[in-house]
């Protein structure tokens, strides 16, 4: 295994704040559609121990590998939320607690379903849930790391690029250890690799659109995968992707960013 999931234990912590000065953002702050994009990965990453309530009910639990990586996963997305709460709250917007309590209180019907359907999947799919867990989680953190890169570029704010930049880093150990995971678990594995593809082609939307209205999450594609670099950033995800066995030509992260695009309004933003 490419990644040793004791020093990742090890090594695992809130991201380093050392030299940050928030108040930068109150003598220059932030644009509009960069806060945009903040409060969206503001809620997603605070939404991360909600993810886990849905992963314990699967086999995941019985994995100690994988539940050694879970729980520092879970403790590292709460302080990259509690990084972004800083930076919102320099622009004196509505961060940390309050934010996340109105975001609880908006969950629709399927959050109350979700551990019941992970559940349920797990049951009847077997060990190959576990590819498909460990391969959307692989995914989701590419497009994370992206993500953040591509704000950072087209916010164009040191303050904000050093605090990403080190986020990004992070994002990074929890690509190594999903990616892994993943091309483990599809390695010569036949059942998994169609369970996984399915499960990807007909049912992976960008990580948040669970919890996010779908005008945000259409505005955080287009802004961050839309322009410039985003859509080469975006095919290269999908090269990732393609390299794991058996998801070859899948090309999921350019469709989405093409599908939003698609539905832009001309000269409403420069989203
Ligand atoms: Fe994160
Ligand atoms: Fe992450």
């Amino acid at each position: 295994m490419r990644m040793d999931i004791d020093n990742y234990t090890k090594r695992a912590g809130r991201v380093d704040l050392d030299g940050i000065d928030f108040d930068d953002f109150r003598s220059q702050p932030l644009d509009d559609d960069t806060r945009r994009c903040l409060r969206y990965m503001h809620d997603v990453e605070h939404h991360t121990v909600c993810y886990l309530r849905d992963l314990l009910v699967t086999s995941a639990h019985r994995d100690p590998e994988v539940t050694s990586f879970l729980t520092m996963w879970t403790f590292e997305e709460y302080w990259h939320g509690e990084a972004l709460a800083a930076v919102l709250a320099a622009h004196d917007e509505a961060a940390g607690t309050p934010r996340i309590a109105s975001v609880r209180a908006s969950l629709r019907w399927n959050d109350r379903l979700a551990p019941t359907l992970h559940s349920l999947g797990s049951w009847v799919a077997g060990p190959s849930y576990g590819a498909v867990h460990m391969t959307w989680g692989a995914v989701n953190e590419w497009t994370t790391q992206a993500g953040y890169s591509r704000l950072a570029a087209r916010a164009g704010h040191p303050t904000l690029t050093e605090l990403l930049r080190r986020i990004m880093r992070q994002e990074g150990r929890h690509i190594d250890f999903y990616a892994t995971q993943a091309e483990r678990r599809l390695h010569g594995d036949q059942r998994a690799q169609r369970l996984t593809r399915f499960a990807l082609r007909t049912l992976w939307r960008p990580v948040g659109s669970d919890v996010m209205p779908a005008a945000e999450v259409q505005f955080l594609v287009r802004h961050l995968f839309g322009h410039d670099s985003g859509p080469a950033l975006a095919a290269r995800i999908d090269r990732n992707i393609d390299r794991l066995p058996g998801l070859g030509g899948l090309h999921l992260i350019q469709e989405t960013a093409e599908r939003s695009m698609a539905t832009a309004t001309p000269g409403r933003s420069s989203g």
